[in-house]
Order: structure tokens, then C-alpha cells, then sequence
């Protein structure tokens, strides 16, 4: 196998996105395009992956790190013009060029390997991966001879009405001998529509100068999508969501609705695990066995272990273990822990705390800045005071602690084990374990008060 390299092109600004954010950092199911393309392109294993910027160089480099060299094309004059380029890392160097777009996430290694198969069986200097597209419109047409031989790519905006009926598009991803690409670029001009250098005239150039050009029809146009404006967003998210929520329920996971479902390419789900409609599953969280999530939770970066419930509540950032119960409307807020067997409840909130083995917090409570033992239990209203409105101060409940209805504990605080703090207290001193805390006023009544106004 000869050396391999990639071209990612990522400087056009995106204009028909009408949108601040660059057009290739858009997300599809929550990961920017671009980061798709490089990590399908990734998974292949090649020498060198150049990416060109543009528009908003600084924050795609950002997004797409070290993994990848970077070549900035300072004025967009065409995808031609982009791929010219790289010449400063690929020129003079041997071996086979893929050149993909930042804008179409949907593209598999899988189909990008068939391309490059399809590329040294049949000795080609380029070969097209295109697609059969039932409305091409805005897509570049294969040309083909009548000896159904590729000639060139005409765009849409250059096509005459005859070559606009052509339904085999170009997706935009090519495969070529790396030095014949360099040298058929210097001869790519200008003179179309839209006085852009275009890369598929590369493709004329070289089959004119006899060289064999060839063409892998990929049977999945969804694939290939370029997405160029917002409603082809959608449809890409439309399309990456089918095929990650499928993946999962091939692998044994129950997904109620998967058109209302929405699961990171980043995150993993145990088998018999249930995802009730409404539920949305960002970034890198893993997901065990048997649990239930949904309706309506939101979970993020977050460990959850087996058999755990979490319904109509957001997990943010923390791990929980196994068999935990939270929600409904409970909020889980980054750098927690809830350990095995606990119980949240409804309008309960945590942050930056530990949740013991055993632990209950079953209704409307806030426990933040805390490490809270196992077999605590927070009654309903019962509040850690972590902020003077300037710093933030740690609250500690050790094992078996009982903390009564609409208590504050001010933190600094310790309550020791097995301690029992009365409902409605204010806690400001450490409560030694084994003690009972009342800290509010005494109740007074005044008999017949009333009757005497
Ligand atoms: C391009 C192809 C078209 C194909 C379609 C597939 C050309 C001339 N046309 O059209 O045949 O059917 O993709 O989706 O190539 N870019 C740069 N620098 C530039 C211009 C573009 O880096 O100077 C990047 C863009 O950021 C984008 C990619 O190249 O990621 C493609 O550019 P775009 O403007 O989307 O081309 P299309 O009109 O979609
Ligand atoms: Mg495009």
C-alpha cells in the first residue's frame, strides 16, 4: 500500500448558513462537522491529515487540535485553490491524496475505504466518489462519455439545462495520485460563474491529458450530504441520529422513539438499558445495563452505572453508580458523585458533592460544596449554605446522619455520625456524632389571643 494522505477543506465561511458561527463548526448530533470528517479520516490510519483554514482559522484549529497539520488559504478562492494549498507539506511526495469537505459529516471510513479500493484496482490517477441524487440541485454533475466514461464535473451554477438532468452527482471526495494532482492544479483557471478555482476541473485536465480517471457510486446519497445551509443541517442531523440510535438498539438497547431521542456519537449504552422519548445524551457519557432514562432527562459527560432510573432530570458532568433512583426534576450538577443505592428526588439539587452509599435527598434540598456519608438521610427542604456571596465553604455529613425538614447547615460545617439535627435549624457550629441539634426559637403560645383583641 503506497503512503496515504488527507485533505480536509475547511476555510470557505459558509454564507448560505447565515450564521456567525463558521459553517463547519456547526454541530451534528453535538460534535462540529469537520470533527466528524477528521475522525472517520482518522480511523483509517493515513501519514499525513492536512486540514485548510480560512474563516475562523483559529477556532477550527482549536477544535481539531494536533491531530491534523494545518495550511491557512487566506483569500477563499475555491476549492482548487484551497487544495493548492497543501502543496507546501504534499508536493513531490508519492502515494494517493484524499481530498474530503468539512461540510459533509455523514461520510463513513467505511465508504472512504471502498473509495480508496476502487482507486488502486483500477490504477486511476483520480477517482470521484459520487451518488445518486433524486434532486442534485446546487451539486456538481459527473459528465460521462458515451462510453460511460467520467469526462468532468460541470457545476450546477455553470450546467446547461441538459447537464442539470444529470442525476450522478459529485459528493465532493476524491482520491488522487498525489503528484498528479499537484501538477494538474497549477493548470486549473477560473473563467466560470463564479470566477472561483475549482478542484473538479482537475478531473478534466487529467482526462484530457489521457490519464485513467475513475468513479465509485456510493449506493447511499445520505452519506454524501453536503450541508450548506441550515435545512440540510437538519437533515444531517436527522440522518447521523437514525444511524447512532439504531447502532444501539442493534446492540440491545430499547429506544421508545428514536425520532425523539438524541445520543452523541461520543457516548456508549448498556444492554436492556430503556431511553424513554425526550431523552438527550451529550457528549462522552456512558451509560450501563438495565437502567430506565427518560422522559425528558439530559444527560452530559457524565458515568452512570447499571440499574439506575433517572427521569425527567439533567446530569451534568458527575458519576453515578448502580442502582440509584433520580428524579423527577432533579438537577445534577458537574464534579458529583452519587454513589450506589441512592435516592434523589424531586427539585433536588446537587453540586460538587458526594452522595454516600445508601443516601436519600428525596425533596427539594440543595447540597452543594458536600461530602455527605453513607445512609444520610436529607429531609424534605433541607439545605447545604455553601456561599457567603464571596467564597464557597464545604459542608461534611458523616455516615447514618439524620438531617430534619428545612434545615440550613452553614457551611463551614461538620455533622457527626450518627448525629440527628431537628427539623428547621440553623446549623452553625459542628454537631458531634451521636447528637441531637435543635437550633430555632422555642414556640410560644398564647392561650385565647385572639378572643381577647
Ligand atoms: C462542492 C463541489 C461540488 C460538489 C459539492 C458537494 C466545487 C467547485 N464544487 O460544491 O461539485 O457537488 O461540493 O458537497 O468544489 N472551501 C475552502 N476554500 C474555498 C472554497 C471552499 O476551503 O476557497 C471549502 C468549504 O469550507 C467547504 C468545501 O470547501 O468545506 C466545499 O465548498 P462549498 O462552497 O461548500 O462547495 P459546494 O458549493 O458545496
Ligand atoms: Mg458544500
Amino acid at each position: 500500500m503506497s503512503n496515504r494522505y488527507a485533505v480536509i477543506l475547511a476555510a470557505g465561511q459558509g454564507t448560505r448558513m447565515k450564521s456567525k458561527l463558521y459553517k463547519v463548526l456547526h454541530p451534528v448530533c453535538g460534535k462540529p462537522m469537520v470533527q466528524h470528517v477528521v475522525d472517520q479520516v482518522s480511523s483509517l490510519g493515513f501519514e499525513d491529515k492536512v486540514a485548510i483554514v480560512g474563516f475562523g482559522a483559529e477556532v477550527v484549529q482549536q477544535q481539531l487540535g494536533n491531530d491534523v497539520s494545518y495550511v491557512v488559504q487566506e483569500e477563499q478562492l475555491g476549492t482548487g485553490h484551497a487544495v493548492m494549498q497543501a502543496a507546501s507539506i504534499l508536493e513531490g511526495k508519492e502515494g494517493t491524496t484524499v481530498v474530503l469537505c468539512g461540510d459533509t459529516p455523514l461520510l463513513t471510513a467505511e465508504t472512504i475505504d471502498h473509495l480508496l479500493t476502487c482507486h488502486d484496482k483500477e490504477k486511476a490517477k483520480a477517482t470521484i466518489l459520487t451518488a445518486h441524487a433524486e434532486d442534485p440541485t446546487g451539486y456538481g454533475r459527473v459528465i460521462r462519455n458515451k462510453d460511460g466514461l467520467v469526462e468532468r464535473i460541470v457545476e450546477h451554477k455553470d450546467a446547461t439545462e441538459d447537464e442539470r438532468s444529470v442525476k450522478e452527482i459529485n459528493t465532493g471526495t476524491y482520491c488522487f495520485d498525489n503528484a498528479a494532482l499537484f501538477e494538474a492544479l497549477k493548470k486549473v483557471g477560473n473563467d466560470n460563474v463564479q470566477g472561483e478555482y475549482y478542484l473538479p476541473d482537475v478531473i478534466e485536465i487529467l482526462q484530457k491529458s489521457g490519464e485513467t480517471i475513475s468513479a465509485y457510486q456510493t449506493p447511499s446519497f445520505n452519506e454524501t450530504l453536503g450541508v450548506n445551509d441550515r435545512v440540510a443541517l437538519a437533515e444531517a442531523e436527522t440522518i447521523m441520529k437514525r444511524r447512532i440510535n439504531e447502532h444501539w438498539m442493534r446492540q440491545g438497547v430499547t429506544i421508545v422513539d428514536p425520532n425523539n431521542t438524541y445520543i452523541s456519537t461520543e457516548s456508549s449504552i448498556g444492554q436492556d438499558t430503556i431511553l424513554y422519548p425526550g431523552t438527550v445524551i451529550q457528549g462522552a457519557t456512558v451509560i450501563g445495563e438495565n437502567c430506565t432514562i427518560g422522559p425528558n432527562s439530559e444527560l452530559k459527560d457524565s458515568t452512570i452505572g447499571n440499574d439506575t432510573t433517572i427521569r425527567q432530570s439533567v446530569v451534568h458532568d458527575s458519576e453515578v453508580g448502580n442502582n440509584v433512583a433520580i428524579g423527577p426534576f432533579a438537577h445534577i450538577r458537574p464534579d458529583s458523585t452519587i454513589s450506589d443505592d441512592v435516592r434523589i428526588g424531586n427539585f433536588v439539587e446537587i453540586k460538587k458533592a458526594v452522595m454516600g452509599p445508601g443516601s436519600k435527598a428525596s425533596h427539594l434540598s440543595y447540597i452543594g460544596d458536600a461530602e455527605v456519608g453513607k445512609d444520610v438521610n436529607f429531609s424534605c427542604g433541607a439545605v447545604t449554605v455553601n456561599y457567603d456571596g464571596k467564597n464557597k465553604f464545604k459542608t461534611v455529613i458523616e455516615d447514618g446522619a439524620f438531617i430534619g425538614c428545612n434545615a440550613n447547615l452553614i457551611a463551614p460545617v461538620t455533622v457527626g455520625k450518627g448525629a440527628l439535627v431537628a427539623a428547621g435549624s440553623t446549623i452553625t457550629d459542628d454537631v458531634p456524632g451521636e447528637a441531637l441539634s435543635i437550633a430555632r426559637a422555642r414556640q410560644m403560645n398564647k392561650p385565647d389571643y385572639l378572643k381577647k383583641q
